[in-house]
């Protein structure tokens, strides 16, 4: 699926550390891009993908940490196809997110992919030379968008 969608129409890609504060970092350069990209805060795409990022950087800085080594955010906008991509880079490759099935784990942990989940498209893991992707990608609504960006993403025939 991800072969074929257009090229992005805008990027973010951000190098951050793989520490609780770099996690909380990557949610909210993830709320003020959106919001630069005229998706606003309080609208659901703006909290749409910071919940997203939120999990994603959260398991990169405990599962997917190793020692020394920053995670990565990266963020692609692909307005045809009315879909942003998210994907968290992580360096670690002998361990996989792997979701809880419904009903398990009920107490404990395993809430996070099972949200990445419910609000994506699609989602999954990339092998790359160190490390993993984690991806998800979330639909976007004209809804949300401001004037701005619907003038951007609709062009009118002249
Ligand atoms: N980036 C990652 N690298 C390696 N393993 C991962 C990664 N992300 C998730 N996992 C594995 O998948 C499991 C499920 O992840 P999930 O985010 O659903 O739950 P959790 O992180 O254990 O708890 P929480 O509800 O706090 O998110 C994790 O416990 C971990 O074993
Ligand atoms: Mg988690």
């Amino acid at each position: 699926m991800n072969a074929e969608i257009s090229t992005p129409a805008d990027e973010l890609a951000q190098r951050l550390s793989a520490t609780p504060r770099g996690a909380r970092l990557a949610r909210r350069l993830a709320g003020q891009q959106l919001d630069a990209w005229g998706f606003p805060y309080g609208g659901d795409v703006n909290d749409a993908v910071q919940h997203v990022v939120a999990e994603l950087a959260a398991n990169a800085v405990t599962h997917g940490r190793v020692p020394g080594r920053d995670f990565e955010l990266r963020l692609l906008l692909f307005l045809p196809d009315a879909t942003l991509r998210i994907e968290v880079s992580d360096a670690r490759d002998d361990r996989l997110p792997a979701p809880a099935a419904p009903g398990e784990d009920e107490g404990e942990g395993g809430r996070g992919l099972r949200l990445v989940h419910a609000f994506s498209r699609a989602w999954g893991v990339a092998g790359r030379d160190v490390g993993k992707t984690v991806w998800a990608e979330l639909p976007l609504k004209e809804a949300d968008m401001t004037e701005q960006r619907i003038g951007t993403s609709d062009p009118k025939p002249c």
